[in-house]
């Protein structure tokens, strides 16, 4: 039985999506693959707003989420730290060998733009890093006011990760001035796991250039090196770059300010139904990420059994993330899905537990 997904990624993947996927291969040396590469990568550009570059790799997001400080961290990270994603890309700064400080909020809290530019003032880092939505707490920083703090620091590159955000709200990488923007793709775009796109500033060239110890895989003056032959370093996950290509027409066809009110609309209907319920939400209101909504478990249900019962229905549910787990839990509502699906979840929740009708 297939379990319909509402956790935070993977999502449900569209059966054209899936079609597109068994595309017969060809191989990436030949033109038919650069033919491919370059379409996903003009589409990409106008759903990101960039005319700068934009990169795809063969890896989950953490993949680039590594590369990205194994290439611009110089002197010293600031690593901005709301939940779980975000706490662990500091570790993973450490493991890279660099010199990172980790800038901690509550769980449920969001990045600050005083608290960016009080730790830049400071002058120690040349590079910081932040989730713009931290899908472990179902935050949604406020990237437009800390985008305009970093343009106080344009020596810091400006490294951040959309991973469960892009697509789903509009994030114009040029217009804040982001240096290096990663997201993975089985979130809120919906395709299955394996592909990860980023971009990166002239700035960042520049920087990763004088860097020693970027290695080989995720080196971005090989993916750049690579680009003008719309091509990757290394075999691409082909299979996926034609779901991209597809989801990418997919969304230009929906209309990509109708995605992003889709996904406010889906968001306030969740939240909605959980108040109706007497369900809080845990980060302030907001702060609620346009994507899924972390609830509080204000009435003590018992979210174990309501997890083992909705998957033997059919339907997978996230019963929270890490130290909340269990406190809270997560809906997602992000990639394709629209108000009907979220109304079979429901139904599903208040037939395993009346008291929630
Ligand atoms: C905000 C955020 N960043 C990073 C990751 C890690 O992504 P991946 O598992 O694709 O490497 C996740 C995964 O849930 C995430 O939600």
């Amino acid at each position: 039985m297939h379990k319909k997904l509402f956790i935070p990624g993977p999502v449900e993947v569209h059966p054209e999506i899936l079609a597109a996927m068994a595309t017969p291969m060809v191989g990436h040396r030949m033109k038919e693959y650069a033919q491919l590469h370059g379409r996903a990568k003009s589409k990409l550009k106008t759903l990101l707003g960039t005319e700068g570059k934009v990169y795809l790799a063969t890896s989950s997001a953490f993949g680039v989420m590594e590369g990205a400080v194994r290439n611009l961290v110089g002197t010293r990270c600031a690593n901005f730290c709301n939940g779980a994603f975000s706490d662990k890309w500091h570790d993973v700064t450490l493991r890279c060998g660099k010199q990172a400080d980790a800038i901690r909020f509550d769980w449920g809290k969001p990045v600050t733009p005083e608290a960016v530019e009080q730790a830049l003032a400071s002058g120690k880092y040349d590079s910081m890093t932040m989730i713009h939505n931290e899908t472990s707490t179902g935050v949604m920083s406020p990237l437009g006011e800390i985008a305009e703090v970093m343009r106080k620091f344009p020596e810091v590159m400006f490294i951040v990760d959309t991973v469960s955000s892009m697509s789903a709200v509009n994030i114009p990488v040029d217009t804040l001035g982001i240096d290096c923007c990663i997201f993975g793709v089985q979130k809120a775009l919906a395709l299955p796991p394996g592909l990860a796109i980023f971009t990166a500033s002239e700035k960042a060239l520049k920087r990763a250039s004088t860097i020693e110890g970027r290695g080989y895989y995720f080196d971005f003056l090989e993916f750049d090196a690579n680009d003008a032959k719309d091509n990757t370093p290394s075999t691409p996950c082909i299979s996926q770059i034609y779901a991209l290509d597809c989801q990418l027409d997919r969304m230009f066809a929906e209309g990509l300010e109708l995605r992003w009110a889709r996904h406010q609309a889906l968001a306030d209907y969740v939240r909605g139904w959980l108040a109706e319920r007497g369900f809080g939400l845990f980060p302030e209101a907001q702060f609620c990420s346009q994507t899924l909504t972390c609830a509080r478990n204000s009435r003590g249900i018992d979210l174990a059994l309501l997890k083992k019962k909705l998957d033997e229905s059919g339907f997978a549910f996230d019963d929270g993330y890490g130290k909340i787990k269990g406190q809270t839990f997560r809906i997602a509502h992000m990639g394709d899905m629209t108000h009907s699906d979220l109304d079979e979840l429901f139904a599903a929740m208040i037939t395993i537990m009346p008291e929630l009708a």
